[in-house]
């Protein structure tokens, strides 16, 4: 593209942009066209250096349809990969710090009895549960308790596809059972609440995705969402003494969780902890804590299925040198979902290995999770 007269190379773009902009709400899809194309070209001067500026939206705001919304979300999700939800009615990130601190400071042997199978044979559960942080795993260090959406215990359909997949992805939750029968009732109606909470966060954000790429049935591939998973997260202060640490290598820096993307939608509570960093432009910046609120990051799977019109960003977790907490919810496609086809119905890059989601999980899963999976735990 030839410079403007400023020395700008994009000065022309933004002619016809401003053009197209001022015909768009004549021409629904030229509309859509204009914001997307409008925010790609703003992506070039976008500064990372201060991520302060990621929009912060209230609930009640992503719940409903609103445009004015929807674009704000479009260009963060498009220049950041990210951006957060604040005010949300019923929701006490406080309470739920509380509960999970004292989740993680039960004796071990109390932990024991809730922990998947991979760290106590007797227990049924491969995914939902308690695991211990263990040094040899080398990527991640901490302390995790899964919970999913479901409350009974599936039966195995041994002729399906998949079926030790489709069976985990059912798996029934197991709660604590502690001395204090208060604390167990609190910690499950909490934690119970807290995601469905989080579940429609995550479909707001889908039905918007709908909306900016004219595809309102994205949602469809929803609806059983069988996999999705709350992650309780202790990462315990690590001793600089003899412990093998885990460095990046892109900058040497001491980390707890190792460089990775996601997969669908992310929910995220960091309170108020430090840590968390984004991949942009080669370097590593500080995400700002989500506090009260969550950050809502998109994972790879929704950057394919958009054909790549927002981002899933790279992150990691630094070393803060004290415990931090974190809850990660994962919002995940059915299991039979295709995710072969993008919402202009091109093909997508993960489904020409995997065209379903459960089918995905198998190789994915046990990669980001390898304190509760072993390789094969999904079936091959
Ligand atoms: C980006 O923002 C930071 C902090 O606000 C500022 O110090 C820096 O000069 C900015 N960089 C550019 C290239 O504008
Ligand atoms: C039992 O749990 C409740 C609710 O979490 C808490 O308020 C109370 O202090 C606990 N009691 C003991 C003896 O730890
Ligand atoms: C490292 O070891 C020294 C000597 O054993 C001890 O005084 C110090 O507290 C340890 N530091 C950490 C961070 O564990």
């Amino acid at each position: 593209m030839a410079p403007g007269p400023d020395g700008n190379p994009y000065f022309l773009y933004t002619i016809v942009l401003l053009l197209v902009g001022a015909l768009a709400p004549f021409f629904p899809d030229l509309h859509q066209y204009a914001i997307l194309q409008y925010y790609r070209f703003n992506t070039h001067q976008t500064n990372f250096s201060d991520l302060n500026v990621v929009s912060k939206i209230r609930y009640n705001d992503i719940i409903l349809p609103n445009p004015a919304v929807d674009s704000k979300v479009l260009h963060d999700m498009n220049a950041f990969g990210f951006f957060y939800v604040i005010d949300i009615p019923e929701y006490d990130a406080t309470k739920e710090l509380e509960l999970l601190k004292h989740v993680f400071e039960l004796p071990s042997d109390v932990k024991h009895t809730f922990a998947v199978r991979k760290h106590n044979p007797n227990n049924k559960n491969v995914y939902r549960g308690y695991g211990p942080a263990v040094d040899n795993v080398g990527t991640q260090y901490k302390e995790v308790f899964n919970i999913g959406p479901h409350e009974t215990e599936p039966a195995f359909d041994e002729s399906s596809d998949f079926s030790h997949a489709r069976h985990i992805s059912k798996e029934k939750n197991v709660w604590p059972s502690t001395d204090n029968k208060s604390f167990d009732e609190e910690f499950r109606d909490t934690f119970s609440k807290g995601f469905r909470i989080r579940v429609s966060i995550a479909k707001a954000v889908i039905n918007c995705i709908g909306r900016l790429f004219n595809s309102p049935s994205l949602i469809n591939r929803f609806t059983h969402h069988e996999f999705s998973t709350l992650g309780l997260r202790k990462y315990p202060k690590r001793s600089r003494n003899g412990t093998k640490l885990t460095r990046s290598e892109l900058d040497n820096e001491v980390l707890t969780e190792l460089e990775h993307v996601d997969s669908t939608v992310t929910v995220l509570s960091t309170f108020f902890n430090p840590g968390l960093q984004a991949l942009y432009d080669g370097s590593y910046r500080d995400v700002p804590p989500s506090g009260g609120g969550f950050l809502i990051n998109i994972g790879t799977l929704l950057e394919d299925i958009t054909d790549n019109r927002i981002i899933s960003v790279r992150h990691r977790v630094k070393d803060i040198q004290r415990d931090r907490y974190a809850i990660p919810f994962f919002f995940n496609p059915s299991f039979d979902a295709d995710i072969s086809t993008s919402v202009n119905g091109n093909p997508t890059p993960a489904g020409k290995e995997t065209p379903t989601f459960g089918h995905w999980m198998t190789k994915y899963l046990p990669a980001v999770e390898p304190i509760l999976l072993e390789d094969d735990s999904l079936g091959r």
